[in-house]
């Protein structure tokens, strides 16, 4: 094996790369960022670290969250702060019902690249380049706006710090501050059949809060709440750039403080996972109906081979009809490894399907199914399910399926907004963390 640096993954197998006609501007652009300053420091990403381990032992709960692909059009004040609430809501909920902290990590300020099946779509009968993220090329449909463009890294670089710089004024400026939770309310909770229910957490937290006040505890911790960022390590070029040496020695990405594998470029032998390899942030891989037992074993190897807890953290994304049939496997070869991983589901890209009119759509009572069988298959394999991954938005969009404000087919072309796949709204999110919170207390300790 080469020696790791932050260039390294180039002599390795590279899926999923961008076809550049201007390779010089990748190369400029990426040594200017070289010279800007890191968005998280080494710190935190520590941080976050110990409480991922936290997590795998089953005393902590991660929620993991946001678009699928992040635009630069939604660096608004409105946006961040609609996708803000809702993890914060979401995380409240989970909160009370497991008494564990729940851990945020947001799918935000840099979630900008993505993986595409194939690489051109054909749009009114003209073939073109597929829209690989904000970070490579624009969604519009014409060749000029499909073509890959380096400059959009530095667009890239810029919008991730100022969404993460009004997440930090928000929080810091009491956003979070559990003394308000209804901050945190959002318009379409009027009308939704879980007003009651978020209502009375909200008030069970305010007495718990000031009955804290009143014997002199809370502080700190009530008016803060600690929010991470996370993105699909994809466009290496960019991840190498903000690929920073602390004075240890160690090497971080300080782009994000958790990065993750996709499930197509998560292949033991190749770039991703050997850039993945060197860096000493949380790491997360997405595993489904493709992964094999042995190429698991080798990713897990090659990630974490000192076998250290809250380095990895696994994200099964297999559909509700066959996780029963993968997830146990993997889940044996962790255990036989003493890989000590965490173990988080994304009910939704395995249930990703097409209508008839051809909208790409996800059904909520799929999302659910999956969820709630993968509780079922950790409780049944004595493991413990630490967290879930959603693709959500903050904005009364209509692109998934049911709930019970009932969204229908006809519903998707009302406010079908994605630029990938399909989110829930903030509704459908909420509800989720309501379902996830009744599973959560359910006794699904191992007989
Ligand atoms: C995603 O998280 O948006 C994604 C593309 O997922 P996966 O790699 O699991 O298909
Ligand atoms: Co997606």
């Amino acid at each position: 094996m080469t020696h790791w640096h932050p260039g390294s993954w180039r002599t390795y197998p590279l899926c999923q790369y961008p076809p550049y006609d201007d390779p010089m501007g990748v190369q400029r652009v990426t040594e200017n960022l070289r010279g800007y300053p890191p968005l998280v420091a080494p710190g935190e990403v520590e941080l976050l670290t110990e409480a991922l381990a936290e997590a795998a032992a089953g005393r902590r709960f991660l929620l993991q969250g946001g678009d699928c692909a992040e635009r630069f059009s939604d660096c608004t004040a409105a946006s961040i702060t609609a996708r803000l609430q809702v993890l914060l809501q979401m995380s409240l909920v989970l909160t009370y019902a497991t008494r564990k902290p729940v851990i945020r990590v947001g799918r935000m300020a840099g979630q900008y690249a993505k993986p595409r099946s194939a690489d051109t779509e054909t749009v009114n009968g003209q073939v073109l380049p597929a829209y690989r993220g904000d970070l490579v090329n624009d969604v519009g449909t014409d060749p000029v706006s499909r073509r890959p463009d380096p400059e959009r890294m530095r667009w890239g670089y810029h919008h991730a710090a100022v969404t993460l710089n009004y997440i930090r004024a928000l929080i810091e400026g009491g956003f979070a501050d559990l003394h308000h939770p209804e901050k945190w309310d959002l318009g379409f909770i009027e009308n939704s059949p879980h007003r009651e229910a978020y209502r009375r957490i909200v008030d069970a937290i305010t007495d718990a809060v000031t009955f804290m006040e009143t014997i002199g505890g809370g502080g700190e911790t009530l008016r803060r709440v600690s929010f991470y960022t996370s993105h699909e390590a994809l466009l290496l070029p960019y991840e190498e750039a903000l690929t920073r040496q602390d004075e240890s020695g160690r090497w971080f990405n300080l782009g994000a403080h958790f990065l993750w594998v996709g499930y197509r470029t998560a292949d033991p032998y190749g770039a991703h996972v050997h850039y993945l390899s060197g860096i000493a942030n949380p790491v997360g891989i997405k595993v489904g109906p493709d992964t094999r037992p042995d190429f698991f074993r080798k990713l897990l190897e090659k990630l974490n081979p000192s076998r250290l807890s809250g380095r990895l953290t696994v994200i099964s994304r297999y559909g509700a009809e066959s996780v029963g049939e993968g997830l146990p496997a993997l889940i044996e070869t962790a255990r036989a490894d003493g890989q000590p991983v965490l173990w988080c589901c994304d009910p939704m890209h395995g249930n990703t399907r097409t209508t008839a009119a051809g909208r790409k759509t996800r059904m909520l009572s799929d999302i659910f199914r999956e969820l709630e069988q993968t509780f079922e298959i950790h409780a049944a394999c004595g493991s413990v399910l630490g967290g879930v991954h959603f693709e959500l938005t903050g904005s009364a969009v209509t692109e998934c399926l049911g709930g019970s404000s009932g969204i229908t087919e006809q519903d998707l072309r009302t406010f079908y907004e994605t630029a990938c796949d399909p989110r829930l709204n903030a509704e459908q999110s909420l509800e989720m963390a309501f379902l996830i919170a009744r599973l959560l207390r359910q006794d699904h300790a191992p007989n």
